[in-house]
Parts: structure tokens; C-alpha cells; sequence
């Protein structure tokens, strides 16, 4: 199976001077690969004029929302100043383009829908959040409390949606914006208290590095556990590449064991080698073998499957919690075999 498709952009919708929401068609054939979680995330071909590059994007849009009886697919793009993609994509791209899609992936994800969430966004970090705010609103039963920074109040994505639904839900959703124009860039301490009465809740973070690290140690400072909080971190690939240029493997040794690994792509098997120190994703790239991946760094988790059998090591890891490693989740960009062989399987 392709792990890209080209899918067509039904609508752009213009939501602030600087951020896009484009809205893909998926036909009914892709329906099952295409369907998401809240909080994940679709990586792109975006065909820029200097060559091909690959970015990944949050879905804005919620598994329950839904456009002539389709699940609705939607991504929200914020430019980045000289960021080659994000401003290709909102100066080009228009209804009817197609652009190569490769399936959702990401681990920022409910697990349970009942529970009180506390929702930390920054800027366009609310992408995610938004798709997890309206699910949670939708089929789920729990108080939800949405701290939205932003620069200024023009900079407010979703802005209205947002007034939209605190009316709906008045009961379950609380809003509070905090603008950089009036109270200055969030400090930890107005951060902790805003997570009064929500203790039980489970807390979901993405924005901009700073505010993360802030509303991180917010939570922890109000007593959260560590396990209860999920953080989103941006990745900006052009940097990453930089880092996996230098995180390359040393040269392996005369002496040192190559590895067979074998490998269940959604149901279709290939079996290569493995150089003593090189990742599995390097070696299935060199062998001609594609397999999904967006950063490189261990920070996005679309190269994520399972490890079946044997063992691995991972030269760097952001993304998987102690638990998914228990369970054998491993990323193949980072993952080294440590045994003569290896079984891995993408679901
Ligand atoms: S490609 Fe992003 S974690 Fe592996």
C-alpha cells in the first residue's frame, strides 16, 4: 500500500492574515486510512519550487465533525516567517489542487472522553487542541478549561468557533484568552493559577517552546503528575535536518553484526538489512524500501510501529512515553537493532 495519496483540496478558508485551513476530500476507497484521533496529525508533500519537502500539520477539524456524510479532514497552516512550506501552501494552494497525503499519525491523544480535560494553546498550537476541545464537547461528558495565548486579538484562530461554542456548552467550557499585548508573555505563576479545581483533569499542551515549558512546570507546580500531561512540540524540519546530519551513525566496524529485519507495512512484508549502528529507516530508505516518517529526530512519531520480535535502541526519543516503550513502540527513525534479528509491524 502507498503510504502517500494524492488527495484534493475541497476548500481554503482564510482564518487570520497569517493562517489557512485547507480541507481535504477523501474518497470513500481511502476512508478507513484516512480516518484520525483528535490531536493528530496528516504530514505533506509540499511541492515547493526548490523541491519536494515534507511537513506535517495537526488536523483542526474533529473525527465527529462531518461534510456530506464524509468525516471532515482539515488542517490549519500559520505562516512561519521565511518558512518555505507553510508560506507555499497559503499563497498557492487553492480548491481543486491535489497534494500528496500521507496517513494521520501522532500520539497526542484522549484516551478517555469522560474526564475534565485542562487544554493549554499557544498560537497555532491550538490546532490540535481545537480538534480535541470540539470531540471532547461532542462525546464526551467533562468540564474542559481552554488557556489560549496569543500576541493580540487578531492573531485568535478560531476565535469565533470558539465564542460558538462556550455558548453551546455553557455548562463545560470555559475560555481564557491570555494576549501578550495586554498581560505581557505568560508567566508560570498566572499559568498555575488557572488549573484551580482541575486536578482530576488530564492536560494537553501545544504552542510555541517557551509557553510549554511554562505550562509544564505550571502543572506540576499545582500537583499534577507527569503522566497525566501531554505535551505537542512543534517540529521545524529544516533544523531537524541539521541535527540528523550530525546524529548520523559512526561507521560500523569491520567486525561488528549486521541485522535482518523484517517488516510488516500494513500488511505487506520486507525484509532488509541493517548495518551494525545504522537506523532502520536509513537502511530501508538505501534499500529502496519506503516507509512513513516526517521529522528524523524522534519528535513527531509518524515512523512509529511495533517491535514483534528482537530488540532495538533508540538514539534519541521525544515523543514515547515509558509505557509505549514497555509496550515494544518503537520509531523506526531512531531505532538501531541490538539483535541478529528483527521483526517490526506497522497496524
Ligand atoms: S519521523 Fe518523526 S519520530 Fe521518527
Amino acid at each position: 500500500m502507498s503510504l502517500y495519496h494524492a488527495l484534493t483540496v475541497m476548500d481554503v478558508r482564510h482564518e487570520t492574515a497569517d493562517a489557512c485551513t485547507f480541507t481535504f476530500g477523501v474518497p470513500t476507497q481511502l476512508a478507513d486510512s484516512y480516518a484520525y484521533q483528535a490531536g493528530q496529525f496528516l504530514t505533506l508533500k509540499v511541492p515547493h519550487p526548490e523541491g519536494e519537502l515534507l511537513r506535517c500539520y495537526s488536523m483542526c477539524s474533529a473525527p465527529t465533525q462531518t461534510v456530506n456524510d464524509q468525516v471532515q479532514l482539515s488542517i490549519t497552516v500559520k505562516r512561519v516567517v521565511d518558512g518555505r512550506a507553510s508560506n507555499y501552501l497559503c499563497d498557492n494552494i487553492t480548491p481543486g489542487c491535489r497534494l500528496e497525503v500521507m496517513r494521520p499519525s501522532g500520539l497526542f491523544v484522549v484516551n478517555d472522553w469522560q474526564q475534565d480535560l485542562l487544554l493549554f494553546a499557544g498560537g497555532s498550537g491550538i490546532t490540535p487542541v481545537f480538534s480535541i476541545l470540539k470531540t471532547a464537547l461532542a462525546q464526551g461528558s467533562g468540564q474542559i478549561r481552554l488557556i489560549y495565548a496569543n500576541r493580540d486579538e487578531r492573531s485568535i484562530i478560531f476565535l469565533h468557533e470558539l465564542n460558538q461554542l462556550r455558548q453551546q456548552y455553557p455548562e463545560r467550557l470555559e475560555v481564557v484568552h491570555l494576549l501578550d499585548s495586554l498581560q505581557g508573555v505568560p508567566r508560570i505563576g498566572l499559568l498555575q493559577s488557572l488549573c484551580y479545581d482541575m486536578q482530576s483533569a488530564r492536560a494537553f499542551i501545544c504552542g510555541p517552546g517557551p509557553y510549554m515549558d511554562a505550562a509544564e512546570t505550571a502543572l506540576h507546580n499545582a500537583g499534577f503528575n507527569a503522566d497525566t500531561i501531554h505535551v505537542e512540540r512543534f517540529v521545524s524540519l529544516d533544523s531537524a535536518t541539521a541535527k540528523r546530519d550530525e546524529s548520523r551513525p559512526q561507521t560500523p566496524s569491520d567486525s561488528a553484526e549486521a541485522s535482518t529485519v523484517t517488516i510488516d507495512l500494513y500488511g505487506t512484508t520486507h525484509v532488509i538489512d541493517c548495518a551494525y549502528g545504522e537506523t532502520v529507516l536509513n537502511a530501508a530508505r538505501e534499500q529502496g524500501v519506503e516507509l512513513p516518517y516526517s521529522c528524523e529526530v524522534g519528535m513527531c512519531a509518524s515512523c512509529m510501529c511495533e517491535v514483534t520480535d528482537g530488540d532495538v535502541e533508540l538514539r534519541h526519543n521525544d515523543v514515547l512515553t515509558e509505557r509505549d516503550l514497555n509496550n515494544g513502540i518503537t520509531l523506526t527513525c531512531q531505532a538501531v537493532p541490538k539483535s541478529k534479528t528483527l521483526q517490526l509491524k506497522y497496524t
